[in-house]
């Protein structure tokens, strides 16, 4: 069963958004004077400001929000050369010209400047027109998804990235709804799912059919799996890759290739034989690190985040 990040539909005491596990990661980058790092998700810059203060070093940001940029402008003015936003997916990030990073960190999902937005369609508790993309600019947006993909296909996302049990069901409803007209916004698209799915939990019944679509819509795991490679190559011998999952779904990638990464079979399914694993990293922590319980209390929606990390070998 998929653990889901509804935690982050949760309201937060304070504006903007407040960086999870923020000393955790600080701690296991260590960073260093003179060295490279990486903040493949930008957000707010609650990590990438925490690392430029903890030492004299150069951070590469990503967000491929355009809004991000914006915010990345008053950390420019600050750190001046020390700091480099890139507007861009973070499965490109081996575009970026380095001679490698002594840390790289990814928290992914989406920050609460994008929850809280109404406009951008991402929450349940706040109406607006679906969209639910972080970039704008790319691929099909939440409201395209729902109202022209087929109704196999759309339960098809909601079993797969929701793991919703009431997948068929919904997916029904929702092409049942579309006949009369048009889905648009997200209390809609909320009233639908959630007259199908009769949630006993303490969550909103629409969230799994939330999570799947912009899960669906931004190809998250795709660009998970395509990027942790990647910044595994471009990490220097002895480098810390370091990733935030708020959801099974995205743990499960990092989990299984951190696992391979450290020579390790990556679950219990894998039959490969060890002579064969090639032992590349190692597991900086064997069990993930979770948030303390003040930080949970302070800003809920840390709750379901897991830090993982491994070291890159020296040799
Ligand atoms: C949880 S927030 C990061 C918050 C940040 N660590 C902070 O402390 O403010 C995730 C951010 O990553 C961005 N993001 C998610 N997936 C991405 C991808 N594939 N490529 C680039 N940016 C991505 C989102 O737009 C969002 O701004």
């Amino acid at each position: 069963m998929a653990t889901r990040d509804d935690d982050r539909e949760i309201e937060t005491p304070q504006q903007g958004h407040m960086p999870v596990m923020l000393s955790e990661a600080v701690k296991i980058l260590a960073p260093r004077d003179g060295e490279c790092y990486l903040d493949c998700t930008f957000g707010g810059g609650g990590h990438t400001r925490a690392i430029l203060e903890s030492a004299d070093c150069k951070v590469f940001s990503i967000d491929r929000d355009a809004a991000a940029a914006k915010r990345a402008e008053s950390i420019k003015d600050e750190f001046g050369d020390r700091f480099e936003f890139i507007n861009a997916n973070f499965s490109q990030l081996d575009k970026l010209q380095t001679d490698g990073y002594a840390g790289v960190l990814f928290d992914f999902g989406v920050s609460s400047f994008q929850l809280d937005d109404s406009s951008r369609g991402f929450s349940i508790m706040r109406d607006g027109p679906l969209d639910m993309r972080m970039n704008r600019e790319e691929g099909e947006s939440a409201l395209e998804f729902v109202n022209g993909a087929p109704e196999d296909e759309i339960a098809k996302v909601l079993r797969a990235y929701g793991e919703e049990r009431r997948a068929s069901a919904i997916a029904r409803a929702i092409v049942r709804a579309r006949a009369e007209s048009p889905i648009e916004t997200t209390s809609e698209l909320a009233g639908i799912a959630g007259s199908v799915s009769h949630s006993r939990e303490r969550i909103h019944p629409a969230t799994r059919t939330f999570q799947a679509i912009r899960i669906k819509v931004n190809n998250e795991l795709g660009e998970i799996e395509e990027a942790l490679p990647k910044a595994f190559s471009a990490l220097k011998r002895g480098g810390i890759l370091a990733a935030i999952s708020f959801h099974s779904l995205e743990d499960r990638i990092v989990k299984r290739f951190f696992k391979s990464m450290a020579g390790l079979p990556q679950d219990r399914f894998d039959r490969s034989y060890a002579q064969d694993r090639v032992k590349r990293a190692e597991l900086i922590t064997r069990k993930p690190l979770r948030p303390s319980e003040g930080e949970c209390k302070m800003n809920p929606r840390s709750r379901s985040a897991k830090l993982r990390a491994i070291k890159k070998e020296s040799l």
